[in-house]
């Protein structure tokens, strides 16, 4: 269980969640199960992030029903001596009242003849959809048993909704505790990337034979060190041509001087991520070609915070760090003018995409790309037509989302240049991105992961030191 919230919060957002279900409604969520990795081992286990939004607990083997009128009650796992001296201490039923500030709470065991009980004189069901590997089919056991007691009176709820399109609208916005949480996290991150980009200098002036695993090793210290429980998300850890792989793990390539290296990595604290990329000289030291993209990424994060603020729409920090981009493209002649024109037929024909193939951003949560809809809820009606001029597919737009002061996004432009005919030499293979992580708030936006300097010259200081 997470401590550092109270057990309050955790009731008010299940209220919130409680008085959209409708008076005869009721909810449904199920936290993640065990995964086998093979035999009988498991893969780390990680709780549901809907779950742990409403409840705060952390044990597998749990559910939480919530009624329209806002009762709560959990199903967990019972305490049984002998599970618990293998697998370790079970909170139990009988604690979980207080614990937890649910209505009431049973034995796990006992989900399939509570449920059909609780489902009763109920109009709709709401649960994560396409979510639980499962629960479609569990739902509709529940539901014929239901069925089965109609003709004594009862009625069996007639609808069955998506609980994610409420949950997500509210996990969208982070109240001051998440925000206080993720900003821990991103120092935490910020620290580990700091330590490994001096770890891989020293390393290199000593000799030894770095490989990309060693600095993976690095960012694992201080993750764990600064209390995190795991990392977010698989770090990337790529040095040299490996950083033109956009989903490229920590691998055993060698990390040489003259070479960049670009690291993807953030930890988990207390449920939420942290999500920080940062590009730097191997030695310590950018080679001209290096540095010109370089400062060309950072100019681009740089106009692509300057549009992270409130009223704005999620595609504006995109579209201005494109615009960045593409004429720096051509200034420094990654991109011919001779054959793709001016700056507007760049943008356009979608030129730059040779060089930038992923968005600048995405929000960021309990999950590394976290939920809530990237479509402004009151204009989802509103529907244009364009034809992408490099597939030729008709895509339909809606209106991209206005951001709100809570919500939190990345912000990670880049660059990655693969050889090809045309592409001058002294920047093939290299791979930059620049990422940090946002909270809009009402003036702008708060950068949460600058603990890790980004300008080039404070990174060579920084590893010189
Ligand atoms: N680390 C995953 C991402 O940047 O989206
Ligand atoms: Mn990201
Ligand atoms: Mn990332």
């Amino acid at each position: 269980m997470n401590t550092t919230v109270p057990t309050s919060l955790y009731a008010q957002r299940r209220a919130r969640m409680a008085a959209q279900l409708g008076p005869n409604g009721i909810a449904l969520i199920p936290t993640a199960p065990e995964r086998p990795r093979n035999r009988d081992s498991d893969f780390l286990y990680r709780h549901d992030s809907y779950f742990y939004y409403l409840t705060g607990f952390t044990e597998p083997n749990a559910w939480l029903v919530v009624t329209g009128d806002g009762t709560s009650t959990l199903f967990c796992q019972p305490k049984d001596l002998e599970r618990e001296i293998w697998d370790g201490y079970r909170l139990g039923p009988d604690a979980a009242v207080d614990a937890l500030g649910v209505n009431a709470a049973h034995s796990v065991a006992d989900l399939d003849t509570q449920l059909p009980r609780l489902l009763e004189n109920r109009d709709t069901v709401w649960y994560p959809l396409a979510i639980h590997q499962g629960l479609e089919q569990r739902v509709a056991g529940w539901l014929n048993q239901v069925r089965a007691r109609v003709r004594y009176g009862a009625l069996c709820p007639e609808q069955q909704r998506d609980l994610c399109a409420v949950l997500d609208e509210m996990r969208l916005v982070k109240d001051a505790h998440e925000q206080d949480i993720m900003r821990r996290a991103a120092a935490i991150s910020a620290r580990a990337h700091v330590r490994t980009m001096q770890a891989c200098a020293r390393m290199l002036r000593e000799g030894q034979d770095l490989r990309e695993f060693h600095l993976d090793a690095e960012l694992m210290h201080e993750f764990r060190m600064g209390g995190s429980q795991y990392p977010a998300y698989s770090s990337i850890v790529a040095a040299g041509a490996n950083a033109c792989v956009l989903h490229y793990r920590a691998d055993v390539a060698p990390v040489r001087a003259g070479q960049l290296v670009l690291i993807d990595a953030g930890c988990e604290l207390d449920s939420y991520a942290s999500d920080i990329t940062r590009t730097f000289p191997a030695d310590g030291k950018f080679t001209g070609p290096q540095r010109t993209l370089y400062d060309l990424v950072l100019a681009s994060q740089e106009a692509s915070v300057a549009a992270t603020k409130p009223g704005a729409r999620f595609t504006d920090p995109h579209e201005a760090a494109v615009k960045v981009l593409a004429q720096g493209m051509l200034d420094v002649g990654l991109l011919d003018r001779n054959k793709v024109g001016t700056l507007d037929d760049v943008l356009d024909r979608r030129a730059y995409f040779q060089f930038y193939m992923h968005r600048t951003g995405h929000w960021l949560g309990m999950d590394v790309h976290d939920c809530g809809s990237y479509v402004e809820p009151a204009e989802v009606g509103t529907v244009s037509e364009r034809k992408d001029p490099l597939s030729g597919e008709t895509i339909k737009n809606r209106p991209s989302r206005i951001l709100q002061p809570g919500m939190v996004l990345t912000i990670e432009p880049g660059i990655y240049v693969r050889p090809a005919e045309g592409v001058p030499e002294q920047f093939h293979n290299i791979g930059i991105r620049i990422e940090d992580d946002a909270i809009v708030t009402p003036q702008g936006c708060e950068l949460i992961t600058r603990g890790v300097p980004v300008k080039a010259d404070e990174i060579e200081a920084l590893m010189r030191g």
